[in-house]
């Protein structure tokens, strides 16, 4: 899929960006990963927001730093976003893990769920990640097909809140 690249967010994309969100709120479904319910009416700010929770050292000790990239189609159309902790607190070794993803509705069922999952394992390595941890609800067979193809094997599985949920290890090693 070489029309399909990660990119940091930037405004460069804003219209898109703005327009993908716009579909996901009128399909009315919760928006992961959670990056994209930061409110965007100004994108600059909302942009910083992304740089800083990359870069600045929390306040909380709790509270983690992690990137967040756009995946883009020919450079023109944003469909999905992915979220990289950088490194496991409590709560993220439990539920959440190292990596959330999200594909727009529209886009959905063309493999780029795979694809984003398999890209965002690259920035992963690079962030010093050589095992990432990617949790998923055991009902989100899309999420844990998408887990499963690029790598994954079944730690365990959990009721968290009383939602069932499944953790995957993937290595981030020796992937192309
Ligand atoms: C889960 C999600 C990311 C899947 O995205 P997608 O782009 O549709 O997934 P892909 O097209 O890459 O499909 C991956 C695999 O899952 C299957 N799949 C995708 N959605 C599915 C669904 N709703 N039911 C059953 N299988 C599904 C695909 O058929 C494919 O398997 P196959 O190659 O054996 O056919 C997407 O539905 C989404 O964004 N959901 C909301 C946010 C979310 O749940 N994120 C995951 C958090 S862990």
């Amino acid at each position: 899929m070489s029309n399909l690249t990660l990119i940091e967010p930037t405004k460069q994309f804003q219209e898109q960006y703005i327009e993908m969100i716009e579909e996901w709120k009128v399909a009315e479904e919760k928006m992961v990963p959670f990056v994209l319910r930061y409110d965007y009416e100004n994108f600059d700010s909302m942009v910083n927001e992304l740089i800083k929770l990359r870069d600045t050292p929390p306040y909380d000790e709790q509270k983690v730093n992690s990137s967040t990239f756009w995946l883009i189609q020919d450079m023109s159309r944003v469909v999905g976003a992915v979220n990289v902790r950088h490194r496991l607190n409590k709560y993220l070794a439990e539920i959440g893990g190292h990596i959330g993803y999200g594909i727009r509705p529209s886009e959905r069922r063309k493999g780029y769920a795979v694809e984003i999952l398999k890209q965002v394992l690259l920035k992963a390595r690079e962030l010093g990640i050589s095992e990432a941890l990617v949790t998923c609800d055991k009902d989100n067979i899309g999420s844990a097909k998408t887990i499963l193809k690029n790598g994954g094997v079944l730690d365990s599985e959990a009721i968290v809140n009383g939602i069932e949920i499944q953790r995957y290890w993937i290595s981030t090693v020796n992937k192309v």
